[in-house]
């Protein structure tokens, strides 16, 4: 405890040395979100990105998480504390699929998740984050959709909107993924009265057992606006330290010991403090590929609004 606040008080000298600012997604662990200055799901971080006055961004998250802070702010400094925490979702499509798909539907639109690295960005014409993809897909005026690269977020959006042709590619989050049918009714027969909150990663047969389905900021409103006392959260645990902060009355429960995200869990306390010391692990993207994966990026902060 004594050395992490030697360090946490290190690292807030060199964030005002460096004019940073310390971006955080919900599942990192707790002490980095004690930290930060802006903690929020991807779509929120990929808002606050264009806002930003200091030098330096540094991104506590997954690395698909800096590179969209940087294309959207391509001025800044941006930082992440660790090549390692890399989504292996964001890579789970392959280039010349897009390709093929575009020649087989001429007026398709590439969906792309925000869960992505800039090259597959730069082949989609519009992103989305699990916050927005209902309303952007809603509206797009095209018939066919290609959805990539998670097929579950895909599938949910895909339940939601009825008149749209979809072709899904079979990319997954294997955290939840690997949450099973069973562990969700387990959990519901020990608290047989609380509501079942969920990502729309996890399986279609798991999102048939939820009360309530959304992102993780989504996550957080519903239990934070909703009466009940007690409810059981299906998505990466480092969601609970929100939770907790925000509804501190209220009782949460996990389904397995492995929710957890090892990508995301690759964030340290000392990590954070080397980039700042050093500026390793900056992201640098060429300006073709900043210029190109920026658009659909752009696309879904305007279509979100
Ligand atoms: P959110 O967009 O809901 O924050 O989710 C990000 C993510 O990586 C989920 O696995
Ligand atoms: Fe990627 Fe899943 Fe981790 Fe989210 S929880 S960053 S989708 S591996």
């Amino acid at each position: 405890m004594k050395q992490n606040t030697a360090l946490i008080q290190e690292i807030q000298k060199l964030k005002k040395e460096k004019d940073a600012v310390l971006f955080a997604h919900y599942y990192v662990a707790d002490e980095i979100q004690e930290i930060a200055d802006c903690i929020g799901d991807s779509y929120f971080l990929s808002q606050e990105a264009t806002k930003v006055k200091n030098k330096t961004i540094v991104v506590c998250g997954v690395t698909f998480m800096g590179e969209s802070a940087k294309l959207l702010n391509p001025e800044k400094t941006v930082l992440v504390p660790s090549m390692e925490a890399d989504c292996p979702m964001a890579h789970m499509v392959e280039i010349d699929k897009i390709l093929d798909v575009r020649k087989q539907y001429e007026d398709v639109a590439v969906v792309c998740y925000i869960n992505s690295t800039a090259e597959i960005k730069a082949h989609s014409d519009v992103c989305v984050t699990s916050a927005n993809a209902l309303k952007i897909v809603e509206n797009l005026p095209n018939k066919n959709i290609f959805f990539i690269p998670d097929e579950n977020l895909g599938r949910y959006v895909a339940s939601k909107v009825k008149n749209k042709n979809f072709i899904f590619n079979d990319g997954y989050c294997h955290v939840h993924r690997d949450i099973t049918v069973d562990e969700v009714m387990k959990a519901r027969e020990e608290h047989p009265n609380c509501k079942v909150l969920m990502h729309p990663e996890c399986t279609p047969p798991l999102l048939e057992l939820a009360d309530y389905i959304g992102s993780t900021s989504g996550i957080i409103r519903f239990a934070s606006e909703n009466e009940d006392q007690e409810f059981i959260i299906v998505t990466e645990e480092g969601i609970l330290y929100e939770l907790k902060k925000t509804c501190q009355a209220k009782t949460f429960y996990t389904v397995s010991k492995n929710q957890i995200c090892p990508a995301m869990k690759q964030i340290t306390l000392e990590k954070v403090k080397h980039i700042l010391e050093t500026n390793d692990n900056e992201i640098v993207l060429s300006n073709e590929l900043m210029q190109q994966s920026n658009i659909p990026l752009e696309k879904m902060l305007l279509l979100a609004k």
